[in-house]
């Protein structure tokens, strides 16, 4: 499969099979994650792999409390997202079926090996995550690649230290994400919504018109 195929139709995936990741492939699949790039090569990321039912139900019933509110502001339209109502429902179903999914993915990062060059600046630090997420988003093309379907999460982390305690995850590590895989029961998506290059490449000054990006919005 081309790489940008992956790219292209790599969509998060929220209703899966019960079939389980052998660890051969799931390996294969965390092993994409080294190759990603960090600050100063510091490698910050790990995993923790959940598999285990109850520890998946004890992941799901931290997320539920944060995904609940979050979805009825979303409903309501007082939290503005990109995403249509049907979407969201899959993605409530998602949320409560989650213990049901072959693996849930803990991401975590050693925050003293990144190196946040803009906290400084009196607004919300988006570099450290630069160290982060690269690796992550390796391994859900590496996933795809494997025919497997993944989403990557964010709203666990808002109880991290539950979730730390419950994963025996160390003081100096955080959590940055959590990513949920397995076999996925529908076909990949062929095409993904996203916002035309036009709208978001520029040329020499922000804004300017990226010369070519017109030429590429199709599909
Ligand atoms: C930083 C980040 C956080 C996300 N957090 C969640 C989450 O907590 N729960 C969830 O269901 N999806 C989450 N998603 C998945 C997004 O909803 C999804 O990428 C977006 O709606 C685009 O959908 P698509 O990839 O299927 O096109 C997250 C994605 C990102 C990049």
């Amino acid at each position: 499969m081309k790489l940008s195929e992956i790219m292209r139709t790599n969509g998060s995936c929220r209703n899966y099979k019960p079939d389980p990741v052998s660890d051969a492939v799931l390996a294969r699949v965390l092993d994409a994650a080294r190759w990603g790039p960090t600050g100063g090569n510091r490698q910050p990321v790990s995993f923790v792999v959940v598999r285990n039912k109850a520890v998946k139900e004890a992941l799901r019933d931290l997320y539920l409390p944060i995904w609940g509110p979050y979805y009825a502001a979303a409903k309501e339209g007082t939290l503005r997202i990109g995403a249509k109502s049907s979407l969201l429902d899959n993605a409530d179903l998602f949320a409560r079926n989650m213990a049901d999914i072959p693996v849930l993915l803990v991401v975590c990062a050693r925050l003293a090996d990144v190196h946040p060059t803009d906290n400084r600046l009196g607004r919300l630090s988006i570099v450290g995550g630069a160290s982060v997420y690269p690796a992550v988003q390796n391994v859900l093309l590496a996933a795809r690649e494997e025919g497997l379907g993944t989403a990557l999460t964010t709203l666990l982390c808002e109880q991290e230290p539950q979730v730390k305690q419950l994963l025996g995850i160390p003081e100096e590590v955080s959590t940055a994400a959590m990513v949920t895989i397995g076999w996925p029961t529908k076909a990949f998506p062929k095409k993904l919504t996203r916002r035309p290059l036009s709208e978001m490449a520029f040329s020499e000054r922000y804004g300017a018109m990226l010369p070519g990006a017109d030429d590429i919005n199709v599909g």
